[in-house]
């Protein structure tokens, strides 16, 4: 039997449910029952009233579906799967920075962990980022945590001062106009669409900058028939595979994110068998990191 059949059917008989981001392996995708961007995974996480999830996606996000349906057991199947970028916001400076500044909103991407929810007012995804900033009346001093591409990007479009922690994804760092240039000139005509997490000297290039599932709905209801895909080079296989008819160019080099790339099939299928690895989160945490997302649910 091949290792996908033994992951259906043990998934079957523990009713568990297998939820995985855009940016993960392919095979991960194919196994997975539903796939999307951090804003989606949320949602289903939190609808789901499964048993059992297994969260094929880097631990942040593993820790929000723990946070939204903390009943269910929720498994990681690769414990090593970190975003540096959440990293980069640690609880002490975050602490410092919250007794520093009483009365300025910290506003947080969902990119960042558990213990940092806790500490912060508000949590957006880059599905709704705009959305939560526009939330926040006007002339209030806001800290954006940890994405300071996100934030500078956030910030031009919608005219609203913030402050900005000094984050950054190295992948969508690593996306440089020459680079994205270089595939326009190999694709003259082609829309060219970008994270919002590059640098916005990328996004100044692009025709549109938005979330992985932002991407996927415009490059489905666009007329054009070539797009450029500035991110993470996961999301071109569920791109061409849902849109079998329109061709996608990543760029080059191309965009890897190594940590979601680090859950494999077995991984998966270990995880079913065994029942673990959990994400263990302290009920304290799981309430106070739960504000700020449901805030930011609330929005929608
Ligand atoms: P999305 O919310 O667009 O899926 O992005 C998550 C992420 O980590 C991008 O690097
Ligand atoms: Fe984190 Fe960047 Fe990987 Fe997204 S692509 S999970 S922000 S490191």
């Amino acid at each position: 039997m091949g290792i996908e059949t033994e992951i259906q059917q043990l998934k079957q008989q523990r009713q568990a449910l297998i939820l995985a981001h855009n940016y993960t392996l392919p095979e991960i995708q194919d196994a997975a029952d539903f796939v999307g961007d951090s804003l989606e995974l949320s949602v289903r996480a939190r609808d789901c009233q499964a048993p059992l999830i297994v969260f094929c996606g880097v631990r942040f996000m593993a820790e929000t579906a723990k946070i939204l349906s903390p009943d269910s057991v929720v498994l990681h199947p690769n414990p090593r799967a970190g975003c540096p970028m959440a990293d980069m916001a640690e609880v002490p400076a975050v602490e410092r920075y919250r007794r520093d500044n009483p009365g300025t909103v910290l506003l947080a991407y969902v990119n960042t962990t558990a213990a940092v929810k806790t500490m912060v007012d508000i949590c957006c995804t880059s599905g709704n980022a705009e959305a939560v900033l526009k939330s926040i009346p006007a002339g209030q001093k806001i800290m954006f945590l940890p994405d300071a591409n996100l934030g500078r990007n956030l910030s031009a479009k919608l005219a609203r001062p913030m402050e900005l922690w000094p984050g950054f994804c190295p992948t969508h760092n690593r996306i440089t106009p020459e680079i994205i240039r270089k595939a326009q000139s190999q694709w003259p005509g082609a829309l060219t669409l970008v994270h919002l997490e590059c640098h916005p000297s990328v996004v100044a290039l692009a025709d549109q900058a938005l979330s992985t599932g932002g991407m996927l709905k415009y490059a489905r209801s666009a007329a054009s028939k070539r797009f450029i895909i500035g991110t993470e080079s996961g999301l071109v296989y569920r791109l061409k595979k849902e849109n079998p008819d329109k061709e996608f160019l990543t760029l080059s080099p191309e965009p890897l994110c190594p940590n979601m790339k680090k859950i494999s099939l077995d991984d998966v299928l270990f995880a079913l068998r065994d029942l673990a690895p959990a994400v263990e989160l302290p009920g304290e945490v799981i309430e106070k990191a739960r504000r700020p997302i449901e805030k930011m649910l609330a929005m929608k």
